[in-house]
This record gives structure tokens, C-alpha cells and sequence, in this order.
């Protein structure tokens, strides 16, 4: 270690054991109208500080889409021909509109996205100058940003946009980056996994539809299962990482392509996207430490204890607001119900269901014990046999997108402000326990 890591590992280790100390000497004490001291070392959690016209998370019930529900939203989105699951097409309309849209609207987006879906050949040049060995998360945000060559937000404002227009061009952004990312995406995966095969896009199917066929999957159930993955994977209202870091970035009034970017290398952190190939990782490890085949719960039991004891987290359990089951990961288990109900990787993580959430409730500390939304989906992409699981992140960072940019097309219309909350010292909080600072209210 060189002399001034060292300097910074003795200085990190003295301030971590003062923060300790401060929080539970101090953690209820309030900083701010409302804001305790915890809260400003526990990653702002429960303060209410954005505003998300997209959806809202109840922490108990899960995510509601413009007043919607997962289940509501299978039952009232428009569906493809002969489909049961609703098209993000709809999903996009909803949290856009802020009503649900008809059939006519939806197959208004299906055939705009398609018109706009052409990618310019410098963007696959970009991805194509990386290694074949980097992750898909990061050719994924490669390319995004070689695609803001084509922002219409930027080129205005270069040439004197008008604040009242913001929003247009944000707009356009907005639905050209939607239409151009499964191109992006499917690019990607077919040059990492598929030798450079590319498959040329279907016009004649909806948007996720055409997203699985390039991909290279013509399986019916797996252009369903790209349906609902799209659906329930595009907002979980505005503070997590991917959503808050697009909104962030965009309120420097950055144009969509640099707010995505941003929010997609977020996405990219095993705490939040990245988790959703860290539990397929982790079943596969496991079922190969085990010798194959199905694991007893006893087996299981003993590597989720394995797990922990080695200082790492159980993948795709526990969230910072969720306190139940995410209804998200309810509607993967209902999915596969009905469709691959004898799977037997399927049937592993139905069996981590039933054996992790005692053991992390035991712990004491950990706040939700139950599944989220990535501890399903590896499951059923791999029975369709898409099993690059470094490519999940990927699949969540394009449904994602919808939901991020509906949001920053409301930031651009109501002109919400440039984010700049304020930060002090650990040294300006010891000061104002010891009353020599006042409050930052007063
Ligand atoms: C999602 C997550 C980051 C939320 O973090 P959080 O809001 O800080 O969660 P909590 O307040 O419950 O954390 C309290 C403690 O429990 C631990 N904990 C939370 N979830 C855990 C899990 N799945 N496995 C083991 N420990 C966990 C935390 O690491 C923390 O430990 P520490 O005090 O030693 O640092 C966390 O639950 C996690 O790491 N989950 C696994 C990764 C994952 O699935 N991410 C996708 C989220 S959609």
C-alpha cells in the first residue's frame, strides 16, 4: 500500500468509528425540518425531497403505475394479438398521459418507435471498439452516449432553444432513444454471444415483440415473457439509483441521451440492476457446489448461511423502501405458473423463496426479507435459453428507460429546478451536537 492509502485507510477508520458513535449517539436528532442525522448518513432514506409523476411505491402494497397496479395494469393494458400480457407500449402511454391508452394509441407508439428505430453506424462502431470481454452494461452506455450525437435537446439549445420549448425536444429525444435502445441492446448481445450474427428488426412486430425476435428468440412465450419483463422492470417512482440519477443529471438540463447514460451506469451496481445476474450467479454456483440437480431446503439453508458468513448480501432479497414480497417478483411467479411450471431452476427459486426470509429476519438488522424483482427473472429468461446472465442488466436498463424518460419529460415541462441539496462535514455535525452550529432551518 502506498504511503498515502495508508494516510486514508488510518483517516477512513478513525472518522467511520466517529460516524458510528454520532449515529447512535445522535441518529434521531433532527439536522433539518424533519431530517435527522441518520437519515443523512443512511442514504437519505424516507425523506421525501423529489417529485415523480410516473408511479408511486407503497411500501407495503409495491409499485402503482399512474394509480395502477401490477395486476390492474395485466388486466387493463392493450395486449398483442392473441397475447395475455400488456405491451410497454401501453405502459409508456400511461405514465406519459397519465391515462390508460386504447389500442389505437398504443399501436400510434408500436409503429412511431418502429419509423424511428434506424441506429447510425457509428454507435455499433463505438460498442465494436471495446472488447468483446467488457461487460453489456458497459457497451450498453457506450452506445447511448455515442447515439447523443443525434439529440435534437442538444442541437436546439446550441442554436438558442426557448425555455418553454424544453420539453418538445425532450420529447423527441425521449421517443427516438426508446425506439433506437432494443436495436442497441440486440446488437449487443448478438456480437458477445452470437458470433456478430445480427438479426435485421420485424416492422411488423410491437416494439418488445421485435426486441425478442432480434435478440434472436422467435419462442411466442418469450416474446410474453419480453412483454411483462418490460412492463414491470420501467419505474419504481423517482429515489432509486437509475431514476434519480437521470433526473439528476437531467436537471443540469443535460439532454436525454447524457441523463440516461448516467442513470443506466447507476442501474449497472450490484445493489440495484446488476443484482439480477448476481441470483442467477448465485442459484447456478449452488446448484454446482451441490453436485447438480434439485437441492434439498436443508441444502439451501446452509449456502444462504454460507453466504452471509461470508460478509456477502443474499442477491435479489431485501429493498430500501419495500417492506413484503415485490409484487413484481409475484407477477414473474404467476408468469411462470402458467407457462414453465415444472422448470426446475424455476422451482430452486421458489424453494430460496420459502427458505431465505427466515433466516435474514433472524439477522435482526435486515429490513425487508423478501424477494424482489431480480430474484425471479433469471429463472425464466434461462428456460427460454437466454442464459448470458451478464446480459440481464441490459433487459432492465431498456424497460427502464421508459420509465426514466416519460419522468424527464415531465421534469422539462414543469421546469423542475436544477437538484442541489445541501451537504455539511462530519465536522460541522459534531459541532452542532455540541450546540456550537445552529440547525440549518434556523
Ligand atoms: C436492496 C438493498 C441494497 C437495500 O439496502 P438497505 O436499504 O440498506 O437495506 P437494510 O436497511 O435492510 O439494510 C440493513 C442491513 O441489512 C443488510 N441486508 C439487507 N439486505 C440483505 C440481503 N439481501 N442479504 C444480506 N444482508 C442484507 C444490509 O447489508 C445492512 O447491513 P449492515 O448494517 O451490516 O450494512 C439490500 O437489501 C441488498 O443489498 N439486497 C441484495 C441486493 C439486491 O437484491 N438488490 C436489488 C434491489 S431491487
Amino acid at each position: 500500500m502506498g504511503y498515502i492509502k495508508e494516510k486514508f485507510k488510518v483517516k477512513a477508520d478513525e472518522l467511520n468509528v466517529e460516524v458510528k458513535e454520532l449515529v447512535k449517539n445522535y441518529g434521531t436528532k433532527k439536522i433539518d425540518e424533519g431530517v435527522t442525522i441518520a437519515q443523512v448518513y443512511q442514504g437519505m432514506r424516507g425523506i421525501t425531497g423529489l417529485v415523480t409523476e410516473t408511479s408511486l411505491l407503497d411500501a407495503n402494497e409495491g409499485i402503482r403505475f399512474r394509480g395502477y397496479s401490477i395486476p390492474e395494469l395485466r388486466e387493463h393494458l392493450p395486449k398483442a394479438p392473441n397475447g395475455a400480457e400488456p405491451l410497454p407500449e401501453g405502459l409508456f402511454y400511461l405514465m406519459l398521459i397519465g391515462e390508460l391508452p386504447t389500442e389505437a394509441d398504443v399501436q400510434y407508439l408500436s409503429s412511431m418507435w418502429g419509423r424511428r428505430s434506424h441506429v447510425p453506424n457509428h454507435v455499433f462502431d463505438a460498442i465494436e471498439a471495446l472488447p468483446i470481454t467488457a461487460h453489456p452494461m458497459t457497451m450498453f452506455t457506450v452506445g447511448i452516449m455515442a447515439l447523443q450525437t443525434e439529440s435534437s435537446f442538444a442541437h436546439a439549445y446550441s442554436e438558442g432553444l426557448n425555455k418553454k420549448d424544453y420539453w418538445s425536444e425532450t420529447y423527441e429525444d425521449t421517443m427516438n432513444l426508446i425506439a433506437r435502445l432494443p436495436r442497441i441492446a440486440a446488437y449487443i448481445y448478438r456480437r458477445k454471444y452470437k458470433g456478430g450474427q445480427h438479426i435485421q428488426p420485424n416492422g411488423m412486430l410491437d416494439w418488445a415483440g421485435n426486441f425478442a425476435h432480434m435478440l434472436g428468440y422467435s419462442d411466442e412465450g418469450f416474446r410474453e415473457l419480453m412483454r411483462l419483463y418490460m412492463v414491470i422492470h420501467a419505474d419504481h417512482e423517482g429515489g432509486n439509483v437509475s431514476a434519480h440519477t437521470t433526473h439528476l443529471v437531467g436537471s443540469a438540463l443535460s439532454d436525454a441521451y447524457l441523463s440516461l447514460a448516467a442513470g443506466m451506469n447507476g442501474l449497472a451496481g450490484p445493489l440495484h440492476g446488476l443484482a439480477n445476474q448476481e441470483v442467477i450467479k448465485w442459484i447456478l454456483q449452488m446448484r454446482e457446489e451441490l453436485g447438480g440437480g434439485m437441492p434439498t431446503k436443508e441444502q439451501i439453508e446452509t449456502y444462504v448461511r454460507k453466504t452471509l458468513s461470508e460478509g456477502k448480501v443474499v442477491p435479489g432479497y431485501g429493498h430500501a423502501v419495500l417492506r413484503k414480497t415485490d409484487p413484481r417478483f409475484s407477477a414473474q411467479m404467476e408468469f411462470a405458473k402458467k407457462h414453465l411450471p415444472n422448470d426446475e431452476l424455476v422451482k430452486i427459486v421458489w424453494m430460496v423463496y420459502e427458505t431465505v426470509p427466515p433466516i435474514l429476519k433472524d439477522l435482526g438488522k435486515v429490513k425487508n426479507p423478501w424477494p424482489n424483482v431480480d430474484a425471479h427473472s433469471g429463472a425464466l429468461l434461462v428456460h427460454y435459453g437466454l442464459v448470458e446472465y451478464e446480459f440481464y442488466t441490459v433487459l432492465f436498463g431498456v424497460s427502464r428507460a421508459l420509465g426514466v424518460l416519460a419522468s424527464l419529460c415531465w421534469d422539462r415541462a414543469l421546469g423542475l429546478s436544477l437538484e442541489r441539496p445541501k451537504s455539511v462535514t462530519t465536522e460541522w455535525m459534531k459541532e452542532f451536537v455540541e450546540g456550537k452550529v445552529d440547525a440549518i432551518a434556523d
